[in-house]
């Protein structure tokens, strides 16, 4: 007779949360990072926060709730970002942008520039999570675009909201599943393999800095200035349109004139502004700051 496995998992040990709790807990998250939890996401919202009830022993998301309004939420708060978001990446995830980055963008941007007299090319990944995205254009910097513009000063910044996630980019180690789309030749020269860990160059891996930035944090914003090329992809999906107008209008501003801005597949600046030129590439298509 075979066994029915049961899942190891204890489970919950607080209430449900009731729906006055949701409103209250998802307006607040939305105050302060612009992600919106639509009535269907209550499942979501509610295992991700009861994982914090569960490190704080709590028993109940009103409990929750009185904690983070109060003299310690300040401390609790970066731990409810870092529990409720969600960081899906992995290395050259959307590989027509980067081809359009090196082949066209990048080209341009050196030619105009250097009719002002700057070398220098400042790119920026705005959710950059564990790092895949950032250290893919730093990837492409080292092998196609250095080489081939050896005076320029190219600068890469990766930002999240999520202080957890950025450590982990810090770090640079991944596994199979973050470094299956990476080409063979960059493999070999780039990374370097301990078990089922693959590690990033030191070189590659210093080539980024890292910080951490709430996209919707307009005073924060107001520090990111004289980019070039700004990748948002992938998570604009989680603001509603008032909070994705905001921060499409604040790195607006943290663009040069003429710099380009690169949401994710599925997403779209229509209908969002009309600030920007949409410039078709192959299978991919640019934001341009007029
Ligand atoms: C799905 S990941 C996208 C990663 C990468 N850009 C990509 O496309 O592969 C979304 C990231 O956005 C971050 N994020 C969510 N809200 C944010 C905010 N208000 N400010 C900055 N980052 C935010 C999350 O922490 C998460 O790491």
């Amino acid at each position: 007779m075979s066994e029915v496995l049961q899942p190891n998992v204890a489970p919950p040990q607080f209430t449900k949360m009731p729906d006055d709790m949701f409103n209250q807990l998802r307006n607040f998250i939305y105050s302060r990072t612009g992600i919106f939890f639509a009535d269907n996401k209550k499942y979501l919202l509610e295992s991700r926060v009861g994982r914090r009830l569960t490190a704080l022993g709590l028993k109940s998301f009103r409990e929750y709730f009185v904690t983070l309004m109060n003299g310690t939420g300040a401390a609790e708060m970066p731990l409810l970002v870092n529990a409720i978001t969600i960081n899906e990446t992995f290395f050259f995830r959307n590989e027509p942008q980067f081809d359009a980055l090196e082949r066209i963008l990048v080209p341009e941007l050196i030619e105009k520039k250097r009719a002002t007299g700057s070398n220098k090319i400042r790119i920026w990944s705005a959710a950059s999570s564990t790092g895949e995205e950032p250290y893919t254009i730093a990837l492409i910097i080292k092998e196609k675009l250095q080489p081939r513009y050896p005076t320029v000063r190219f600068e890469v910044v990766g930002t999240d909201i999520n202080t957890q996630v950025l450590d982990v980019a810090r770090r640079g180690v991944y596994k199979e599943y973050s470094i299956r789309n990476v080409p063979r030749n960059y493999m070999t020269k780039y990374f370097s393999q301990n078990g089922d860990k693959f590690i990033l160059n030191d070189d590659v891996r210093r080539s980024v800095d890292f910080r951490q930035l709430n996209l919707f944090d307009k005073d924060a914003m107001r520090v990111m200035r004289d980019f070039d090329v700004v990748f948002a992809a992938n998570v604009l999906i989680y603001f509603d349109f008032n909070s994705k107008q905001a921060v499409v209008s604040s790195i607006y501003n943290s663009l040069n004139k003429g710099g380009y801005f690169f949401v994710g597949y599925s997403e779209t600046l229509y209908g969002l502004s009309q600030a920007f030129k949409p410039v078709h590439y192959d299978k991919a298509i640019a934001y341009r700051k007029e």
